[in-house]
């Protein structure tokens, strides 16, 4: 079955990204949310996105922006998005028993052979299938922010994951333009496993005073060549998805993956980073 339609779920910073970069490579996407307000929000960022980032930097031209505009549809009613599409692609909050239950409604409202996919950071696959009829057809293809720039996808096998399902998904994310690794399902896959337990070691230092929160972010930059250091990552990307992530991480595999004290402080003093405006840095 040709993919050439899809429906995102979730129209927040990772679903519109999602929906942007699958408009930009032909495909008709179909967003939902739970009510039109943050659909009009969403298309009205993706409008400017499209502008500042790609049409005034002369990299495509206002009607080419305006055809990747007009292949996406916005609607809050989930039957109505996932009619004629051949692949969902889930990007609600990171919470367990909202993402299965989505994935219970999708059973009943697609066809056997639509690839229902989720953006998961760090939830098990296998789980969020769990409670579906057809596991075989669900995968996680994890998208990195911001969707349309960032090169990875992060492709995950749950335990019943068809291999067959698992090709179409590898296929479609090249499609996108993107390079693609595949993960055996395991919570925190490999990315935001290996990134929490930087950043975390990271505020674990700062803690002890072993060095300030410049200093640490400087060494990781030019030692090893990172974009960014982790503590400003932890910032942008937000401290309290980062607890979030430690305490789901602790749950299954353990006290080692423990959140450092300081992290959880700093979340119930609001210091979440960027959206709050203060974290380790000031913004
Ligand atoms: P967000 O909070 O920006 O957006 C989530 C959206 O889902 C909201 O607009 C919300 O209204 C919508 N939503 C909630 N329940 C819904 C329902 N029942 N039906 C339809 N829409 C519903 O979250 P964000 O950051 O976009 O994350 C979404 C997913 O992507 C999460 O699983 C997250 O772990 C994952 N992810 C996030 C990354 C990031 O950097 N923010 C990177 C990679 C993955």
């Amino acid at each position: 079955m040709e993919i050439t339609n899809i429906c995102v779920i979730g129209a927040g910073i990772m679903g519109f990204g999602i929906a942007q970069l699958g408009a930009t490579h032909g495909y008709n996407v179909t967003l939902v949310d739970v009510n039109e307000e943050i659909l009009k929000k969403a298309k009205s960022k993706i409008e400017s996105n499209l502008n500042r980032f790609f049409v005034v930097k002369n990299k495509i031209s206002q009607q080419e922006a305006d055809n990747i505009l007009g292949r996406i549809s916005l609607t809050v009613n989930k039957k109505e998005a996932v009619k004629d599409v051949q692949i969902v692609i889930e990007a609600v909050f990171e919470e367990m028993t909202l993402k299965q239950q989505i994935f219970s409604e999708l059973d009943e409202l697609c066809d056997r052979k639509v690839i229902l996919a989720s953006n998961t950071s760090s939830l098990s696959i296998t789980d969020i299938a769990s409670k579906s009829k057809y596991q075989e057809r669900i995968v996680g293809i994890h998208f990195f922010n911001p969707a349309p720039v960032m090169k990875l996808i992060e492709l995950i096998k749950g335990k019943n994951t068809s291999d067959e399902i698992l090709k179409k998904s590898k296929q479609f994310s090249e499609s996108l333009n993107k390079t693609v690794v595949t993960v055996i399902d395991s919570p925190g896959f490999v990315t935001t496993r290996l990134i929490y337990v930087l950043c975390n070691e990271a505020v674990n230092m700062l803690m002890k005073g072993i060095a300030s929160t410049e200093d640490i972010d400087i060494a990781c930059k030019l030692a090893f060549n990172f974009p960014m250091g982790p503590l400003e990552l932890s910032d942008l990307v937000g401290n309290d998805v980062y607890l979030h992530i430690g305490d789901y991480l602790s749950k299954e595999f353990g006290d080692k993956y423990q959140p450092s004290p300081r992290l959880r402080k700093m979340v119930s003093d609001s210091l979440l980073g960027r959206k709050t405006k203060k974290g380790f840095y000031n913004y």
